[in-house]
């Protein structure tokens, strides 16, 4: 998730780390080696309970700042306000029951809760404990109240704890926190809205054990995903391909045209449809029941059919508030196809990448594409991570719905 390179939003962000006792500390960790490998500046404040769990030594090396717990520090005499006020986020991980309960009563005995109520920043809180904690109705009480100001949260999650325990109350992975961090502090440009994506090629079965696929991996489809989460939308993804699931999004696994044309319809009122997977446009009219056998038969001839076109359904039903996205993969006259692609089907955009171009396209981890917008414009993306053309195809869609009525 951190990619300093790709311009992530972490890049000179001013972060105050707050640590608190629970056995999760250690992944805090972690949690500060990657705020810093994405160009973050990191101050770590552990709380006395922190200190049972995890060495000052190992965050002052890893942190930007030495580690700070106390309201009394001689060297600065009001380090809360300091650091309440220059922060850009301030996170809280793990968080136990006892520091949601002082936040939400804006106790400030120590350094951590007085820097969380001497500050105007955005606040990040990642609880941890143990279940019967978790799912006590005060603990829930003050997770609620907090969220109703504006606290954003990284709910924990289900898995083993400490003592040998297992359930609902572990906190988040590092790089979900870190996700989080960075979409807090993101451009924002697409909050509020729902997004679809599709990605993979679709299978489409001969028989049981075969299938008529195609070269796309997905992982396209996949980076516009998680740039629409980082941006702040809220995102389905509808996908043929078992890839690390991007943080935050929702993913529909299906397999063939059919299954993905059901899974989109189900969710064609979103604001935002991207199609970047690899739909078959024919498949065997008649798949045999079971395995087609070598042995005493002949070479099977395959019989196919046209799949729907469903884009082109899309088109035609799209709502005055919606953008709808196509992709169009070609191995020759790139501009003229994907123009009357975009034409043909009504789309708002297209992006056109020439898949037989080295570095582009199917399966590599890099790509090179045009936008060609319906209202004439068009953008060269040169070569780049898919993340990176994922989110110059949001610039475009961002611009483009600012021409909405
Ligand atoms: N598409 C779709 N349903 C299909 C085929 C394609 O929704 N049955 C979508 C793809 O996801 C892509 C766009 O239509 O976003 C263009 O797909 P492509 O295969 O490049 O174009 P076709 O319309 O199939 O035209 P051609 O076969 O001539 O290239």
């Amino acid at each position: 998730m951190t990619r300093p390179d790709d311009g992530s939003a972490l890049e000179g962000a001013r972060i105050v780390l707050g640590v608190t006792g629970g056995i999760a500390a250690y992944k805090a960790i972690d949690v500060s080696r990657r705020l810093v490998d994405a160009g973050a500046h990191v101050s770590p404040i552990l709380t006395e309970g922190a200190e049972h769990f995890v060495g000052r030594v190992t965050f002052d090396a890893l942190a930007s700042e030495k580690v700070q717990s106390t309201l009394w520090d001689e060297t600065s005499p009001i380090p809360h306000t300091r650091l309440g006020q220059t922060a850009d986020l301030i996170i809280v991980a793990p968080a136990t029951a006892r520091l949601l309960a002082d936040y939400r009563m804006g106790r400030s005995d120590d350094l951590l809760t007085a820097t969380l109520i001497a500050t105007r920043a955005p606040v990040l809180v990642a609880p941890a404990m143990h279940t019967e904690m978790w799912e006590h109705p005060a603990v829930q009480d003050n997770i609620a109240t907090l969220r109703a100001r504006n606290v954003h949260m990284v709910d924990p999650e289900e898995g083993r704890l400490a003592g040998g325990d297992s359930g609902a109350g572990r906190l988040a992975s590092p790089a979900s926190i870190v996700a989080h961090a960075e979409r807090i502090l993101g451009p924002n440009d697409l909050r509020g809205l729902r997004v679809v994506v599709t990605a993979g090629g679709t299978r489409e079965p001969i028989d049981p054990v075969r299938v008529i696929s195609n070269r796309s991996t997905g992982k396209q489809g996949y980076a516009l995903a998680e740039a629409a989460w980082a941006r702040g939308a809220e995102v389905t993804l509808v996908s043929t391909v078992d890839l690390p699931e991007p943080i935050g999004v929702t993913v529909v696994p299906v397999e063939t045209a059919a299954q993905m044309q059901a899974a989109v319809e189900s969710v064609d009122d979103h604001d935002v449809i991207i199609m970047a997977a690899a739909v078959a446009d024919f498949r065997p009219a008649d798949p045999a029941g079971q395995k087609i056998k070598k042995t005493g038969g002949d070479v099977p001839t395959i019989n196919l059919e046209k799949t729907h076109d469903f884009l082109v359904d899309l088109g035609e039903r799209k709502t005055s508030t919606q953008t709808i996205v196509g992709f169009a993969a070609e191995t020759e006259n790139l501009r003229e196809n994907a123009l009357g692609k975009l034409e043909r089907k009504r789309l708002d955009l297209i992006v056109a990448n020439d898949v037989s171009a080295a570095g582009v396209g199917f399966g590599h981890d890099t790509n090179e594409v045009t936008i060609l917008v319906a209202d004439g414009t068009e953008t060269a993306v040169p070569m780049g991570t898919k993340r990176v053309i994922a989110d110059a195809i949001f610039d475009a869609v961002v611009r483009v719905r600012g021409a909405l009525p």
